[in-house]
């Protein structure tokens, strides 16, 4: 087992990485695998932009400029979640922390309830190929469940694999000069989280760039680790 695990408390887990990294999809198959809880930020928040709450009004501009959102809105829409009941099962963090203050923010909340993060995973990419993953990236609207013009194709074109919806959307931000401004984000903002959980001896990194279900299979064997 690595540094910083925990044995008694629900698993925490981090998935790092900039936008098409495949933090969603493998997200999913880890929920799925191991009975753990995704959270999204991202998708918290485009919750509450579509419900026109406080934060989702602020939230709004800024996601769509491809600039992080301030990190009094996210921390405090992660604290809530957190929370909620389902959570205590363990929790795989996707899309947050994404600076250093949502970082030790995260820190602080765990230690409230003796709870440490089991590890922190970086999906290694390169960045010329996130334009073309997100470009061609659609969800069900029915259940989430993620797909991809050339890369993840359901079985049946325009019907959901998992639960039979017919409502595919794409994002407002899935745009090529969006991207642009969200990997640069990235980099300034979030890749500094890199060398911070290095330094907490929580990092794992997994090259993002192979087929789906071979970065599926790397990661069971981390995840599967961090949990025991
Ligand atoms: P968010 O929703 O978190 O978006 P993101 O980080 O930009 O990540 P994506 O969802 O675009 O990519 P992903 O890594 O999940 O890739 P996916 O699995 O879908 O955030 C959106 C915005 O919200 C931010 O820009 C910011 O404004 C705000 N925000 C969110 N959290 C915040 C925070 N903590 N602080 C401040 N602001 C915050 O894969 C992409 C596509 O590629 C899919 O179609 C998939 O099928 C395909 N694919 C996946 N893996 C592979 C593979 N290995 N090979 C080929 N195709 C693949």
């Amino acid at each position: 087992m690595m540094d910083g695990a925990t044995t008694t408390a629900a698993p925490v887990l981090i998935l790092l990485g900039p936008p098409g990294a495949g933090k969603g999809t493998q997200a999913r198959m880890l929920e799925d695998k191991f009975g753990l809880v995704q959270l999204s930020t991202g998708d918290l928040l485009r919750a509450a932009v579509a419900a026109g709450t406080e934060a989702g009004l602020a939230a709004k501009a800024v996601m769509e400029a491809g600039e992080l959102v301030s990190d009094e809105i996210v921390i405090n829409i992660l604290r809530d979640r957190l929370a909620d009941a389902d959570c205590a099962k363990g929790v795989i963090l996707d899309g947050f922390p994404r600076t250093t203050v949502q970082a030790e923010a995260l820190d602080a909340l765990l230690a409230e309830s003796g709870q440490k993060i089991n590890a922190a995973i970086s999906l290694e990419v390169d960045d010329a190929a996130m334009v073309t993953r997100i470009s061609g990236r659609y969800t069900c609207g029915g259940c989430g469940e993620g797909y991809h013009d050339e890369f993840k194709q359901p079985a049946k074109d325009g019907v959901c694999d998992k639960c039979g919806g017919t409502d595919m959307k794409r994002r407002a931000d899935d745009n090529a000069e969006t991207v642009g401004s969200r990997l640069v984000a990235y980099h300034a903002q979030t890749a500094p989280l890199i060398a911070y959980y290095g330094g907490k001896g929580s990092l794992q990194k997994v090259d993002a760039m192979k087929a789906i279900d071979t970065i599926a299979g790397d990661l069971n064997e981390i995840v599967q680790e961090a949990v025991a």
